[in-house]
């Protein structure tokens, strides 16, 4: 919740930001090369600070996809976008625009993929392999296991500082909304509109703070809530989480097509955990591609079913809550490869940049046996089927990068109405993150989806039309609005 001294903690950067030193403000400095890629698609450079508040030291290539209007004559602007991670590439999608997107979008709409400071097409860190395939407790039990997981963790920051430089210090989200405002100004094309989607909310709502007025629409699908402390942060998310695991276990119970139908999922899934903590569970296919670890813990199981929880129904490559079963199903046979942690395979590996995204804008846990402890047995209580897995932040706890970008309540004022949405049941940006979120935005309407799965754009439902109405008609529901696809 809100808390005064993270508040102080943040207000020089703000008030740099109001003094306009540190903003990007002049059209004419940004200028963004382009080079055309195939007839509606262009592949753009721009070179920004490293340092806002430097603004004549080192500079960062940002690297950003644009697929053209395919209605030119009746273009509404530029639509940013950000899928979220943090850290997965939003380029990939602008270029399969006319397969992610409603027609509403790339019709009337430029569509801006950025990759973040960074990612992808946007200068990606570099760091350790070796060091970060090491393998630690996330919730160490012992003072060795402690030390493991902040040695692990620091050697890796270390790395990534020696190989990549400052940029691993720029990447949180307010130097990321700083970018973009400079991208919008050297575009020329009007004010700002953006669909961001779960950490791309975070962006959202950060510029919305920095430049309410230069907003035309803005859409926050799939709600982050920077207020959160890291306890509420833990116990938030890990609810969500443990909601989403519960309603598959229900689905499964129902649906012939689950491959644990008729079986108690919750219990197969406990079962599993406290074997593969003890044995853990080959993954034949990992040894074999050398892309994930041959063998899963109890602790990686837990958290990497985070991802498989997203979609009820498959969404284009994504995989399903029947893949969960299968995977699931397979694991109690002895095959645990789709629930492998992800390896390193090189320096530029896109694993590293969530940690270093992370640890910019999210507080440190402390580093102590006690305080870990309290927090597992915080997690077991509240969320006992997947234990502390509802956070990853123990990675900061050796992080050697200090949070930039602290927690607060954002205080949005002054822009058009934003549109919010959020589903119920999302089993990773909690529906009590998004009503939280409501409060911070004065302007907004918060649509509701009644129903499972992560983010709501990409369902291709009532809401994803709803977003294409407003983004070009400005049009938002009524609200407290609840849809059910
Ligand atoms: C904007 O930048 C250009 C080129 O860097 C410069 O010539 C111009 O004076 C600047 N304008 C303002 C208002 O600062
Ligand atoms: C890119 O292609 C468009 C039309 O396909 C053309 O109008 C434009 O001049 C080209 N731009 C460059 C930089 O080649
Ligand atoms: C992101 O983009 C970079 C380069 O543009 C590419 O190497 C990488 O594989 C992409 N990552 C994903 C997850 O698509
Ligand atoms: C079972 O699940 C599949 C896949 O999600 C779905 O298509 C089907 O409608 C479900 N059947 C029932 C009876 O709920
Ligand atoms: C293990 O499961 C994976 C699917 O997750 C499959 O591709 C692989 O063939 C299986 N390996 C063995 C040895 O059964
Ligand atoms: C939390 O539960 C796990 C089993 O899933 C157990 O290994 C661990 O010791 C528990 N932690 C605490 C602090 O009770």
């Amino acid at each position: 919740m809100f808390s005064l001294p993270s508040l102080s903690l943040l207000l020089p950067a703000i008030s740099t930001l109001a003094s306009g030193l540190a903003i990007p403000h002049n059209t004419s400095s940004f200028q963004i090369q382009w080079k055309n890629v195939t007839t509606n698609l262009d592949f753009g450079t721009l070179h920004v600070p490293i340092d806002w508040d430097n603004r004549h030291g080192e500079t960062v290539q940002l690297g950003m996809y644009r697929h053209k209007a395919l209605k030119p004559d009746q273009k509404v602007g530029t639509l940013m976008f950000n899928p979220g991670g943090p850290g997965y590439n939003a380029s990939v999608y602008v270029q399969y625009a006319q397969y992610a997107f409603g027609p509403d979008a790339y019709n009337y709409f430029d569509i801006v993929g950025l990759d973040t400071r960074g990612v992808g097409a946007s200068s990606p860190i570099k760091c350790d392999p070796e060091i970060y395939n090491e393998r630690v407790s996330m919730w160490p039990s012992t003072q060795s296991e402690l030390d493991a997981l902040v040695g692990q963790y620091q050697r890796l920051g270390e790395s990534c500082l020696e190989m990549s430089g400052s940029l691993v210090a720029h990447m949180d989200s307010i130097s990321v909304a700083k970018d973009m405002e400079a991208i919008r100004l050297a575009l020329n094309d009007g004010k700002l509109n953006y669909l961001g989607l779960s950490y791309g909310t975070l962006y959202g709502s950060t510029y919305a703070e920095l430049f309410p007025h230069n907003i035309r629409s803005m859409v926050l699908d799939g709600n982050m809530d920077h207020s959160q402390d890291e306890i509420s942060y833990l116990t938030v998310n890990g609810d969500t989480m443990e909601t989403g695991l519960t309603r598959f276990s229900e689905w499964c119970a129902q649906n012939s097509t689950c491959a644990l139908h008729k079986t108690d999922v919750l219990t197969v899934f406990d079962d599993l955990v406290k074997h593969a903590n003890e044995h853990p569970i080959p993954a034949p296919g990992c040894k074999a591609s050398g892309t994930c670890r041959s063998d899963v813990t109890g602790q990686e199981l837990q958290s990497n079913i985070g991802n498989l929880l997203w979609f009820k129904t498959a969404v284009g490559l994504e995989t399903s809550w029947a893949d969960l079963a299968g995977a699931l199903y397979l694991a109690t046979q002895g095959n645990a490869t789709a629930l492998s942690s992800s390896l390193a395979t090189s320096p530029s590996s896109d694993v590293y940049q969530s940690t270093a995204i992370h640890c910019l804008d999210w507080t440190h846990p402390p580093n102590s046996l006690s305080e870990i402890k309290y927090r597992e047995e915080l997690s077991n209580g509240t969320t006992p089927h997947i234990g502390g897995a509802g956070s990853s932040r123990n990675e900061c706890i050796g992080w050697p990068i200090a949070q930039k970008y602290h927690e607060r309540r954002v205080h949005i004022r002054g822009t058009p109405q934003i549109l919010q949405t959020n589903a119920l049941h999302d089993p990773s940006t909690s529906y009590v993150g998004a009503s939280n979120m409501h409060t911070q935005i004065q302007n907004s309407v918060l649509l509701t989806r009644r129903g499972d799965g992560h983010t709501s754009y990409f369902q291709f439902g009532e809401t994803s039309r709803a977003i294409d109405a407003y983004l070009v008609h400005l049009t938002v529901p009524e609200p407290n609005t609840v849809l059910d696809s």
